[in-house]
């Protein structure tokens, strides 16, 4: 098969949480400009339209959902809409997530309320759309998880940011999600679904300049991450070019841990 056709996803349908996020409005474009009919799911619409506005100038196929992936009944219904409008699911992009922890010291509440979304509503809302993409005769789920789910945090780069240590919550439910992307891949394969994961680092986000300054000096490529970054990694795991690819996690940091 020519590699073009490989990378293609035209006709295919793929799902994006929190697609109008920073990553995910990233993941979002790169999944249209591949030819997918893509859905922003997200808890709103009004500003996953904003989004797409922005993208539609490009004429790329995308519709915004609701979802709260904490909330089961919100899930069934939006895999019971995507069913009705595409009749198929063939990639979900497992990308939104919450942070109401701030630091270290915050309230345990805090702790709970992620778990809520970022652990249980996380899982519950991939088992759903997996099983929707079994009915459809298999696919992809491409798990965004974070370099911060596989290392700890490095203190250094906080310095003179007045900033407090990064919250606890973030480095136990990617950690988690890094895992079950190994635990699906076995599960799930015999419904034809393959499931890895992508551990960026940090993103361009306009930051405190003392931060740029710590984090950038520790990797080689020198930079954040910019828009693009993800963009093809998340393509080729969504499609046919990564067929022989299933349960495993590409650290895309700037070679920050090499
Ligand atoms: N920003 C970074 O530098 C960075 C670095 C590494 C990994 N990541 C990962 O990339 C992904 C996206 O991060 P981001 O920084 O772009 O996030 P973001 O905060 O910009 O967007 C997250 C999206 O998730 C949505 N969301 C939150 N709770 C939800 C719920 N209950 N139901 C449905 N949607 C919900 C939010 O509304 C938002 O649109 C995350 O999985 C994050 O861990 C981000």
């Amino acid at each position: 098969m020519h590699v073009k056709e490989l990378l293609s996803l035209k006709n295919k349908v793929c799902l994006v949480t929190g697609g109008a996020g920073k990553y995910g409005r990233c993941i979002t474009e790169a999944l249209g400009e591949a030819e997918a009919k893509v859905v922003i799911a997200s808890r709103s619409v009004a500003e996953a339209n904003k989004v797409i506005s922005e993208m539609k100038k490009d004429g790329l196929d995308i519709t915004a959902m609701y979802v709260d992936q904490a909330d089961h009944a919100s899930v069934l219904k939006l895999k019971d809409e995507i069913k009705a409008k595409f009749e198929r699911l063939d990639v979900f992009v497992n990308n939104a997530v919450l942070r109401p922890m701030k630091t270290y010291t915050s309230p345990v509440d805090q702790f709970s309320e992620s778990m809520r979304v970022n652990a249980t509503g996380m899982f519950d809302i991939t088992r759903e759309m997996a099983d929707l993409i079994g009915q459809s005769g298999g696919g992809s789920i491409v798990n965004i998880c974070s370099m911060m789910g596989m290392f700890g945090p490095d203190l250094s780069n906080y310095e003179g940011t007045g900033w407090d240590v990064p919250p606890p919550d973030y480095f136990f439910h990617k950690g988690g999600m890094f895992t079950l992307t190994r635990y699906l891949a076995r599960v799930l394969a015999d419904k034809n679904i393959r499931v890895n994961s992508v551990s960026p680092g940090g993103i361009f986000a306009g930051q405190h300049e003392q931060f740029l300054n710590n984090y950038t000096k520790k990797v080689p490529v020198g930079r954040l991450a910019n828009n693009d970054d993800i963009k093809g990694v998340v393509v080729f795991l969504a499609s046919q070019a990564s067929a022989y690819v299933n349960g495993i996690n590409i650290l895309m940091d700037g070679g920050m841990h090499s």
